[in-house]
């Protein structure tokens, strides 16, 4: 079981002046920015579940990936792996051996040596039986379809082939659970497919945990039952796929075509009962619908449609996730008045409010704030 308890992380930056002379003045100034990367994130993932980590870019996806693995020391907060924490000494031993990671913009092999070498090296790191290595290593490069690269130095990799076998090292020592951190990134079409259904197998054979960040949500949907979404640090909805849409308004896009050109007063009397103005075509032959589903029956809208429009042909399509999510992205969530959440709702603060705050570096609170350059 993962826990994380109001789990902050703040860098400071120093604050640079324009040209040399700014430089140097850098070096003797104390005033910094205060970037909060994580603030204040809690959630619980149970054992086996799978859960789509998301947001925009710098909302801090990564910064807590980091934290959960242990490579960063959170500013405040707990976080609990197994009731271990990453970031104290004697703890971290046992967690790494109950996590896998893959960052997909970074790999984690050595790229010169052959991946069998990297594996064997792994193998003494994480300690593995012997007969436990060869079988799940057999398995692995079974699943992840790796025979015709097995021996190749990774820097000759093709991005495909690097992810599987970062995969498969992150997979090697047998962890319950699984950070992945973009991992079909840059990938084709195909290669992803074949990506998921390698990540989904390996899920249903272990039952392992998943974590999973990405900017796709066609991944999100096939892997994960649940999306946890963060904006600038803060965890903005924490539910289900469904519980997504559902906060958003069912819609239901509704486009007609008709055989003849309309024009927007008569569409009228529909329009009252759309949340948006229909979109009519140039040439008056399409118009597009926005029903909330929620709010009316649409087989009653589409009756009035079919009645009102001299309708050709007619295409229904759900809002999906993709749309949900730039939403969000765009406005915050915001959920409707009338609307129940299981999310954690509310607007966001203003990226300049929230994320950078100008300090003179003293009267920090206690825990570990990284400076950078
Ligand atoms: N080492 C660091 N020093 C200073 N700022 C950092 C550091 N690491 C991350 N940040 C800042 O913290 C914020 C969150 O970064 P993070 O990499 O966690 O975002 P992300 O959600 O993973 O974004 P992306 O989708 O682009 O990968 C950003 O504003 C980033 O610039
Ligand atoms: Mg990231």
């Amino acid at each position: 079981m993962i826990e994380l308890r109001n789990v902050k992380k703040y860098f400071k930056k120093p604050v640079r002046g324009k040209g040399v002379l700014g430089m140097l003045k850098t070096l003797f100034s104390r005033k910094y920015t205060l970037v909060k990367a994580v603030d204040g994130v809690s959630f619980d993932i149970n054992d086996g579940e799978a859960v789509g980590y998301i947001g925009a870019n710098g909302a801090g996806k990564s910064t807590t990936i980091k934290i959960m693995s242990g490579i960063l020391t959170p500013t405040e907060g707990d976080i609990f792996i197994d009731g271990q924490r990453p970031y104290v000494n004697r703890e971290r031993k046992n967690v790494l051996k109950s996590i896998g990671v893959v960052f997909g913009q970074k790999t984690q092999l050595w790229l010169d040596l052959p991946l069998t070498e990297t594996y064997d090296l792994l193998k003494g790191v994480y300690d593995i039986p012997k007969d436990e290595y060869t079988k799940r290593l057999g398995e692995l490069i079974e699943l992840l379809d790796m025979k015709p690269f097995i021996s190749a130095p990774v820097r000759t990799l093709s991005l495909g082939q690097r992810m599987r076998a970062d995969l498969a090292a992150a997979m090697l020592h047998n962890p319950k659970t699984l950070f992945l951190d973009e991992p079909t990134i840059g990938l084709d079409v195909l290669v992803k497919r074949n990506l998921i259904s390698a990540i989904k197998s390996i899920r249903a054979q272990y039952n392992t945990t998943l974590l999973l960040t990405t900017h796709a949500m066609s991944d999100i949907e096939q892997l994960c039952e649940r999306v946890i979404v963060l904006d600038n640090g803060k965890t903005l909805f924490d539910g289900t796929i469904d519980g997504i849409k559902h906060m958003f308004g069912d819609k239901r896009n509704i486009t007609v075509t008709t055989n003849r050109p309309i024009t927007s007063d008569s569409v009228q009397t529909l329009s009252d009962r759309c949340d948006v103005p229909p979109e009519i075509s140039q040439d008056g032959r399409q118009v597009k619908f926005s029903v909330d589903a929620g709010k009316q029956h649409v087989n009653e809208f589409l009756k009035s449609v079919l009645t009102t429009l001299p309708v050709e042909d007619i295409k229904i399509t759900e809002t999906d996730i993709e749309q949900v999510v730039r939403t969000i992205y765009e406005n915050g969530i915001a959920p409707p008045p009338e609307s129940e959440s299981d999310g954690t709702g509310g607007e966001p603060d203003g990226e300049n409010d929230r994320k950078e705050i100008e300090t003179d570096g003293d009267g920090q609170k206690d825990g570990k704030i990284d400076e950078t350059d």
